[in-house]
């Protein structure tokens, strides 16, 4: 088979959340007028691809994304994590888009194939995980602004560290913008190219001056807390309980988000209420905060810096409890009650 065993491994010890090519990339065309839209797809080596400069996605950003990790374990077993809501969520983000829904089947199944053939970059359990990139683009050449009929997915992946590597070991700091992210009733809630792309200049702004990213408040009050550049917040309040922002146009549904939602209430019974949540309320009453996420998975947050005022957050108990459980069973460590886990 070409491609195979043709690209180095890297040095487990030093991975970073950085890319390094491997063997193996899936594409599958799309084509509205055809039924199956979607064709079964084909691995292929990885190798940069063609397109039209004048496909929709060049000029316009339709494109969304995804991420999601491949876990060895000391059995030495391969673990997907939660593939199918990545994949739920792939749809949701394409039809804002107005492209068609990829089939979940098709997803789980190849992004399953696609770590089978990359096998050998999955690092060994501790140094990190195979972490898998899908994407879907509409490659119409089209001059107009307007709905396309062809489309391409494409899944590459590569083996990845901690996000943070040699950042603080007590969590990040974030600098808390009177901005939004995105605009309300606009496309936070899809993992759309374009929200990425304007966010790359904010985060740079505060990156600069030694922060390790922002925290957004909703674009429409400047007041309630709704996501970094790529994680979901939670903070631990004074009364014991534990809040994250409800769900709406502004935020992206965090597969992390959703699974510490499910840890907290089922396995560790703790009150967790979604709601609306000001940063004033998070500088006077919160004793603890994280962040989720598939690249930051659960992360203290040290420091809040808001206008003049700095909030410190001294403990991660809970943090470390919560992200115990959810490693051990992404790891097999622990059985799985929830039916998250899809060996490969
Ligand atoms: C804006 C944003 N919020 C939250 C998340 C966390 O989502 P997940 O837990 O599914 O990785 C991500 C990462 O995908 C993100 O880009």
């Amino acid at each position: 088979m070409t491609g195979q065993n043709n690209k180095p491994i890297p040095d487990w010890e030093t991975l970073t959340f950085s890319l390094t090519e491997t063997d193996f990339m899936y594409r599958s065309l799309g084509n509205t007028g055809r039924d199956p839209v979607w064709d079964e797809g084909a691995y292929i080596p990885f190798e940069d691809i063609m397109i039209s400069p004048a496909a929709a996605l060049m000029s316009y950003g339709v494109g969304v994304f995804e991420g999601l990790k491949a876990q060895r374990t000391t059995g030495g077993k391969i673990l997907l994590f939660r593939p199918d809501a990545n994949g739920r969520r792939m749809q949701n983000s394409a039809e804002r888009l107005m492209m068609p829904p990829f089939p979940t089947e098709q997803f789980v199944e190849s992004c399953a194939e696609l770590v089978r053939r990359n096998e050998h970059f999955v690092p060994p359990p501790e140094y990190g995980s195979l972490y898998l990139r899908p994407m879907q683009h509409a490659i119409e050449p089209q001059l107009g602004l307007g709905p396309c009929s062809q489309f391409a997915t494409h899944i590459f992946c590569s083996p990845v560290g901690s996000y943070f590597r040699g950042g603080s070991p007590r969590g990040v700091r974030l600098k808390v913008l009177e901005q939004g992210r995105v605009a309300p009733g606009g496309t936070g809630s899809a993992k759309s190219m374009g929200n990425y792309a304007g966010a790359i200049w904010v985060a740079q702004q505060w990156k600069d001056q030694g922060f390790d990213d922002v925290l957004y408040l909703d674009a429409h009050h400047l007041k309630y807390l709704t996501e970094t550049s790529g994680s979901n917040p939670f903070v631990l309040l004074r009364s014991g309980v534990l809040v994250t922002p409800p769900l709406d146009s502004q935020i992206l549904p965090g597969i992390t988000r959703d699974s510490t939602l499910r840890i907290a209430r089922e396995l560790l019974n703790l009150d967790v209420e979604e709601r609306a949540l000001s940063i004033q309320e998070v500088i006077e009453d919160g004793v603890e905060m994280f962040c989720t996420g598939t690249a930051w998975t659960l992360l203290s947050v040290r420091e809040l810096v808001y206008n003049d005022q700095v909030k410190q957050l001294e403990t991660e108990d809970l943090r470390g409890k919560l992200l115990k459980v959810l490693r051990d069973i992404q790891t097999g460590d622990r059985e799985d009650p929830f039916d998250w886990i899809r060996e490969v």
